[in-house]
């Protein structure tokens, strides 16, 4: 059954069981995200925020609960739909940029389109228009270690927007970087956002937090305060 957010969790917990210790890192989280939201997720180390982000994106189950992505369960889904759907909906940033050392800012982006199916003669214009969209048209045949922290990044979110996702998602895509080109980061966010995709964004920095629509604050595996900024959504 779809009720129209596009991320809708109920009651997710995760248990880690590491020998004889056992971390509980989310505590019957409730949350929806509806369609363009623009979100940070803000709480100090070790409060669940990267488990929170994990299970969002699919890249980790929880232990207990029920996720809704785009209507969804992810817990019934088949491996390949599952795969398919994520593909499709979700685009990830994380603070270490995860970029291919040897391959270019071209071929990084091109390579999850590769994996799509999308054939050559689409892709160029594609990776093009990607990299246009986040400054780096003069940087498409530079390697990363040719790249400024930011510019890499930068080439992070064109490659995350292979495949059109309706989210991005963001681990401390700023925690490596100085505050100006963290700056340069959140400006690609909020133009991204303004053409309609949602963000959802780990961060550090009040200052970033601040700038986007809604703060949800975590502690110890739950939710302490969700919050709509007043300069937010209009
Ligand atoms: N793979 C894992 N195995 C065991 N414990 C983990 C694992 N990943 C995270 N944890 C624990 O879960 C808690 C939440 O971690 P995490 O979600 O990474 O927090 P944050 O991103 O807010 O710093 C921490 O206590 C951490 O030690
Ligand atoms: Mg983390």
């Amino acid at each position: 059954m779809r009720n129209g957010n596009l991320v809708s969790l109920k009651g997710i917990s995760k248990i880690y069981n590491t020998g004889k210790v056992k971390v509980t890192a989310l505590d019957e989280i409730n949350l929806d995200f509806g369609r363009g939201e623009f979100i940070a997720i803000i709480g100090p180390s070790g409060s669940g925020k990267s488990t929170l982000m994990n299970i969002i994106g699919c890249l980790d189950t929880p232990s207990g609960g029920a996720y809704l992505l785009d209507g969804h369960s992810v817990a019934e889904m088949g491996i390949h739909q599952l795969a398919g759907i994520r593909n499709k909906k979700i685009g990830f940033i994380f603070q270490n940029f995860n970029l291919l050392p040897y391959a270019t800012a071209y071929e990084n982006v091109e390579l999850p389109m590769i994996f799509a199916g999308l054939p050559g003669n689409h892709r160029k214009e594609k990776i093009m228009s990607n990299l246009a969209m986040v400054g780096l048209s003069d940087r498409a045949d530079h390697k990363p270690t040719e790249l400024s922290g930011g510019e890499m990044q930068r080439v992070a979110i064109a490659r995350a927007l292979a495949n059109d996702p309706e989210v991005i998602l963001a681990d401390e895509p700023t925690g490596n970087l100085d505050s100006r080109s963290g700056d340069e980061i959140i400006r690609v966010f909020e133009n991204l956002n303004e053409q309609g995709r949602s963000i959802i964004t780990i961060t550090h920095d009040m200052s970033i937090a601040k700038r986007c629509h809604r703060i949800i604050k975590i502690r110890d595996g739950i939710i302490e305060s969700d919050t709509r900024n007043g300069n937010g959504v209009n």
